[in-house]
């Protein structure tokens, strides 16, 4: 008797209707009222029920609606699809959870592979690294520029895309602050860093290509080239930098972070930068220099992008706003080699990995009118008096466990774990305790090599500093 299968509950806050809808509906999708099974009449099913002939009549219509049943006047209403596993996929749609796994493209199916540690979704809290500081930006001058760019907007011819203000004002201060050696028209706008790394990838890897990356290295990277099907190898890193396989064939492509190698921090030599350039056979290896956090110097000069040394459009360079600005601001850029310009344009458009042309105008004006670097010069003071009051505290409270690298510049440090490998287990206790870190071992490509935390330092003040280092103090 089908109302044995039905539960209706008078309590429940969605009518009776939906309920009997959804229990009718489900039944069917689920192949318990199969193809053909003709329903009581309203009436009955409603007497047995004990409620109204309309609120059966209702559920009816709209399963008829959807086309689960067929129902005439005077006929009792008949099922119209076959549900459960034998179903024409109508019914494991809405049933949910007995619905077989899609089957995903490789790259979708890659890309959700759970062993990649690519979606690091820890609070926003003290040292949790990766982060400037949202609290010290000229959200009052961003707002007067952002205004005016959006006054304009209506009066704003909407040109090509790439063709922007913000494009000749990047090539300006990428030429002057980095060294980088790009016209205007080389420059990509895009919503981030990542949406580079997959551009890049979309377009030049295919399946089998080698490519090389930092091991440890930033994991978004290696998911962006393995998606497509790269074979990604992890290079070891000395005091220099990434290093070369010895005599291994030349890679499709070589991914690196040469200004702060992430996480380490560490700068690579001049040396290793030409050795690099110089294995790079043009149109044959690709290099892709990723420079997220270049802004942020504090021991010397910066030194000049790699992409500035090379003559032969073999480098792409990947920049963001997220760390120098604030991460919502969703902009980043890619400088493309000539050569490539063109193809890296049609495939981005296709994408649509196209920013807003009004964040882009203002953000032209915030860089043109001076804001920005002004902006970089008060953090870099800032983030410089935090690094040191990070690293001080680490060498006196924690040195006995904590061996610290001090980098020469970005926001976040790694700390190594003196003894053991368990960086993991003290990632979870400092959380616990309620301070943020993430385990060096986590951003391993393979088996990690390298035991220890990544601290952020930027975007917490130096009083937040303390407070976690005595936390950390406490659970070590
Ligand atoms: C090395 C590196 N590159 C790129 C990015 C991504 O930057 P975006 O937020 O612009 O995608 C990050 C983010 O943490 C990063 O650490």
């Amino acid at each position: 008797m089908i109302s044995a299968l039905i539960d209706l509950n008078r309590a429940d806050d969605d009518g009776l209707v939906a309920q009997l809808t959804s229990q009718l509906r489900s039944l069917i999708a689920t192949g318990r009222l199969g193809k053909g099974r003709a329903l009581p009449s309203s009436r009955r099913l409603a007497s047995d029920l004990g409620i109204s002939r309309n609120t059966v009549t209702y559920a009816f219509e709209q399963l008829a609606a959807e086309g689960y049943l067929a129902a005439s006047h005077g006929r009792r209403p008949v099922v119209t699809v076959e549900g459960g596993a034998n179903g024409d996929g109508m019914g494991a749609a809405v049933s949910g959870a007995r619905s077989a796994k899609p089957r995903l493209a490789p790259w979708a199916s890659q890309l959700t592979r759970a062993d990649w540690p690519m979606s690091y979704q820890a609070p926003l809290k003290p040292l949790r690294p990766g982060h400037g500081d949202a609290r010290e930006f000229p959200n009052e001058i961003w707002a007067r520029c952002l205004r005016r760019s959006a006054v304009r907007a209506a009066r704003r011819e909407l040109g090509p895309v790439n063709r922007t203000r913000l494009c000749e004002v990047l090539a300006h201060y990428l030429a002057t602050s980095r060294g980088v050696r790009a016209t205007a028209d080389q420059i990509l706008i895009l919503p981030s860093a990542q949406a580079a790394l997959t551009l890049i990838a979309v377009s030049l890897i295919a399946p089998g290509d080698e490519v090389w990356v930092e091991d440890p290295g930033y994991p978004g990277a290696a998911a962006a080239f393995r998606a497509s099907g790269a074979r990604v190898t992890g290079m070891k890193l000395d005091e220099q930098g990434m290093q070369r396989m010895p005599g291994a064939a030349a890679p499709k492509l070589v991914f690196m972070t040469p200004s702060h190698q992430h996480p380490t921090g560490r700068l690579m030599s001049l040396a290793r930068r030409t050795e690099f350039l110089r294995s790079s056979r043009p149109g044959k290896t690709w290099i892709v220099e990723d420079d997220y956090d270049g802004e942020f110097h504090y021991d010397s000069r910066p030194v000049p992008a790699l992409q500035g040394l090379d003559g032969h459009g073999r480098v792409f360079y990947v920049g963001t706003f997220s760390k120098a600005m604030t991460s919502d601001i969703r902009l980043g850029y890619l400088v493309v080699p000539p050569a490539l310009v063109g193809t890296l344009e049609v495939a981005q458009r296709h994408i649509g990995l196209i920013a807003s042309s009004n964040i882009q105008e203002a953000l032209a004006e915030f860089i043109a009118d001076g804001h920005f670097l002004a902006h970089l010069r008060r953090v870099r003071r800032l983030y410089h008096a935090r690094r040191d009051h990070l690293v001080e505290g680490l060498q006196r409270h924690l040195g006995e466990v904590l061996t610290t690298e001090v980098p020469s510049g970005g926001i976040q440090l790694v700390a190594r774990l003196k003894r053991g490998r368990a960086d993991q287990a003290a990632v979870k206790r400092l959380a616990e305790a309620g301070v943020v870190t993430r385990a060096l071992s986590s951003l391993a490509l393979g088996k990690p090599r390298d035991h220890g935390l990544l601290l952020g330092f930027a975007a917490w003040r130096e009083n937040e500093i303390s407070a976690a280092l005595r936390t950390m103090a406490a659970c070590f």
